[in-house]
């Protein structure tokens, strides 16, 4: 069998760390600036047009970007490569978006600073404006663009994070690659998430998984799932019409620098049901334990796989790893 060559349990090199343990507000109140088409406004005086094109027909791009402090004060995970991501999903969807990478992570910057925050959400979002009645929005509606902050300690609450949560296999398959450019994050692929998500709670479940057409899995409704088996790590990619997420690449990076064996394949929901352990990633869930799927129990705490990433990841992003430093943009 397997086992990760760093000293078990613990990465040996990183510390339990008992500040990232320390509540975090659940509050996700808006901050009060966001910048919209190239001005920094008041988020009360906003207004988006009633017939915006990708209101009615599901095409507006989006981005999550988490704000963590640090001891250098508020910085942003990985911008560019978010900013990049929206702006990849817009060429999906022909849409020219009149700000280029550069300019769209420096306003993300300044809005983060404007609004000291420093637990923060950002959410760029650009999006087919006014027009008529058309499915050519790219011929005739103006792209607008907007990036808004809110704040946002833990997502699925202080407790999913320590102790895990229940996760349902939806009835609902999730869209395949084949049908829309299911890597591009667009407003109206989440329309499969949300009937997954509403049924888990229904169900009285946290989150679904979502399996695709053939009974492979996806992913869960808003982020990527890993497993550990025989001391390795497993994941899917983009041939299961996942999101990459870039939580998830940190976490091969991660992986790769503890000397984690690394699997990255399609898995069938059956494989995950045998697995020693399960946890997602995201940009809002960070490194999420899963306690239970459908009803199957898994490992979750201080000695599991998902523990030891979990505090790797949150370290890193909270800039207390120097070798990871350059994941980080400082807002100030
Ligand atoms: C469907 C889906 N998969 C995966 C992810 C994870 O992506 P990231 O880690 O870049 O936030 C997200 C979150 O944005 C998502 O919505």
């Amino acid at each position: 069998m397997a086992t990760p060559k760093s000293e078990w349990p613990g990465f040996g090199d990183v510390p339990e760390d008992a500040e990232l343990a320390l509540s975090r507000s659940e509050s996700q109140e808006l901050a009060r600036w966001v910048w919209q088409d190239g001005e920094s406004r008041d988020g009360e005086r906003l207004s988006v047009h009633y017939y915006a094109n990708s209101l009615h027909y599901g095409t507006a791009v989006f981005e999550g970007i988490r704000c963590y402090p640090t001891e250098r004060g508020p910085a942003l995970v990985r911008p560019r490569d978010h900013i990049d991501r929206m702006l990849s999903s817009a060429r999906l969807y022909g849409m020219r978006v009149p700000y280029g990478a550069d300019e769209l992570v420096r306003a993300a910057i300044e809005i983060t600073r404007r609004n000291g925050v420093d637990h923060a959400y950002l959410r760029p979002i650009a999006w087919f404006g006014y027009g008529p009645i058309d499915l050519k929005p790219k011929q005739v509606c103006p792209v607008q663009v907007l990036i808004a902050v809110r704040r946002l300690g833990t997502y699925l609450g202080e407790g999913a994070l320590r102790n895990g949560i229940k996760v349902l296999t939806s009835s609902w398959r999730r869209l395949h690659h084949t049908m829309l450019p299911v890597m591009a994050k667009a407003s109206g692929h989440y329309a499969n998430s949300v009937l997954a998500a509403h049924e888990a709670l229904d169900r009285g479940y946290d989150d679904a998984l979502l399996l695709n057409a053939d009974g492979t899995v996806s992913g869960v409704t808003g982020g990527n799932v890993f497993f550990v088996r025989a001391g390795r790590l497993h994941t899917n990619d983009e041939s299961s019409s996942i999101v990459p997420g870039i939580t998830r690449d940190c976490i091969l990076t991660l992986a790769h620098a503890h000397d984690i064996e690394v699997v990255i394949r399609g898995f069938t929901r059956e494989e995950l049901l045998r697995a020693d352990e399960v946890f997602l990633t995201g940009t809002a869930a960070e490194v999420t334990p899963v306690r239970e799927l459908d009803g199957v129990e898994f490992p979750t705490g201080k000695r599991t796989f998902g523990a030891l990433f979990q505090r790797a990841y949150l370290r890193a992003v909270t800039g207390k790893n120097p070798d990871f430093v350059d994941w980080l943009t400082p807002v100030t």
